[in-house]
């Protein structure tokens, strides 16, 4: 049942709201943890000058591609894909790319909410730690006191090794997901998107304003800013591009979903541009907020995936105020999450609303629960299941646990074909008029946009897919 909006009934109340939600959608895990994770490994800036390009060239055109179809079609993906697609004559056969949007969505989010519940157990540990300290009288010490850097770095092996308490963290995120998205768009979605992004956004400043004065801001300035080039591998542009796509939430249902809830007034281009220039703006800012903290305590910027869940807390433990601080900052980490997991449910939910007429609370529990449960293999890769091999036959994956596996499958192969499929729709398929009409762009803007769009994303983004699957080339 393709009915044909559901946004009329229940769209964003403001542009401001849309703007909002959907950087809120954009700003998350990617940003926080994952940029700072691979500028870190890749030696910094000349990581994020290619970035910056990635974002400039590609990311911003498909944004604006994917809102456009989203409006155009005021369905889910793949129902909007399909509709703007027989609106322009052409086979409505290209859903398949809204379709694969929504299957990342549900991918991502397994393994996205067992993450965000290692934020919430921070935010308990941190928390528990800033309230002991208040009472005792040491308001402003370092966080952990008590323990020594090893005891707190072993926290994190700890909470790896204790499944029962990562599913107990891994379902408490997944509820309140669940329970915002079953509110509904207005009441539900937009709601915690004008709460938590403003909120968000204070944390964000006043913690850069504090590593700024107290860590060592200079050598992480010259850090994320003085490229190397020598250090840009193959690799790390294709994994800069990859961390593009996934960063401003592309290719996987969440952008045309949120543009389906888009007023017609809106001028889409701008905001196009607004959520784009949010979302990088925010992850170089993570950069400036995290790095000087790490440098200052003399850590490896280039940890890895624990920068942010040991180094830091390690970190913390000799700075001033560091147990407020470290409190806040998991505190900042779980409303930008919280925002994202919104949108990849909601990207779910509201196809199968549309493709099985179920009620919105329905759709939510349902499909949450369904995420839940794969991601229980999730959480139990890092224990029980760590030997597991899903695709053993790939050798990509061979070595990969189920969490790396699905992890890796959405980055290197879903993602990017589903954006390569749409730039090829939006740059060669879809009706000129429609699209240029749903752009507001003109002139030489247009060509310049649908340039883009036909011609570098489809081949950068082939590039993507192509050194994904086939790293040796790389070598
Ligand atoms: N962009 C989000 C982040 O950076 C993740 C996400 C991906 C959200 C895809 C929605 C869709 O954390």
């Amino acid at each position: 049942m393709a009915t044909a909006t559901q946004a009329g009934a229940d769209g964003w109340t403001s542009r401001t709201a849309f703007i909002l939600a959907a950087i809120g959608a954009a700003v998350g895990l990617g940003n926080v943890w994952r940029f700072p994770t691979l500028a870190g490994e890749n030696g910094g800036g000349a990581f994020v000058v290619f970035y910056i390009g990635c974002v400039i060239l590609i990311g911003l055109p498909l944004v604006l591609s994917e809102i456009l179809i989203g409006r155009h079609g005021r369905s889910d993906a793949m129902h909007s894909v399909e509709k703007v697609a027989s609106d322009s004559g052409v086979s409505r056969g290209w859903g398949l790319f809204g379709g694969t949007g929504i299957l990342a969505a549900f991918l991502i989010m397994t393994f996205y909410s067992v993450v965000a519940g290692w934020v919430i157990y921070y935010i308990g540990v941190m928390g528990w730690d800033f309230v002991a300290a208040f009472f005792s009288g040491a308001p402003f010490a370092g966080a952990l006191a008590a323990e020594n850097p090893d005891q707190i770095s072993s926290r994190m092996t700890d909470l790896f090794a204790n499944w029962p308490l990562l599913l107990v963290l891994h379902a408490m995120f997944m509820v309140a997901t669940i329970w915002i998205v079953a509110r509904g768009v207005q009441s539900g979605i937009e709601k915690a998107a004008t709460y938590l992004m403003p909120a968000f956004f204070v944390l964000l400043i006043l913690i850069t304003i504090y590593g700024a004065f107290t860590g060592n801001f200079a050598e992480a300035v010259a850090f994320m800013f003085n490229p190397d080039f020598s250090k840009l591998t193959a690799s790390a542009m294709n994994q800069a591009l990859g961390q593009a796509l996934f960063s401003m939430s592309l290719a996987s249902a969440a952008l045309i979903t949120y543009g389906a809830y888009v007023s017609r007034e809106t001028k889409l281009a701008p905001t196009a541009v607004m959520i784009a220039a949010a979302d990088t703006g925010v992850a170089i800012i993570a950069g400036l907020m995290i790095f000087p903290i790490v440098f200052a305590a003399g850590l490896d910027a280039a940890a890895g995936p624990t920068l942010v869940f040991q180094s830091l807390p390690i970190a913390f433990h000799t700075m001033p105020g560091g147990a407020l601080v470290g409190f806040l900052f998991f505190i900042l980490i779980f409303f930008a999450a919280l925002t994202s997991s919104i949108s990849l449910l909601e990207g779910v939910v509201s196809w199968c609303i549309n493709k099985f007429g179920m009620a919105r609370a329905t759709a939510a529990w349902g499909v949450g629960g369904l995420m839940f449960v794969i991601g229980i293999g999730c959480a139990l890769s890092l224990n029980v299941w760590s030997e597991f091999r899903l695709l053993p036959f790939i050798p990509n994956f061979a070595d990969n646990n189920l969490m790396d596996t699905i992890d890796g499958f959405t980055g290197q192969v879903l993602l990017p074909v589903t954006a390569l499929l749409t730039s090829i729709f939006v740059g060669w398929r879809a009706d000129r008029q429609l699209v240029m009409a749903e752009t507001g762009l003109s002139g030489g803007m247009f060509t310049l946009w649908r340039f883009l769009v036909a011609w570098l994303c489809p081949i950068a983004v082939g590039l993507i897919l192509v050194f994904g699957l086939f790293p040796a080339l790389l070598a």
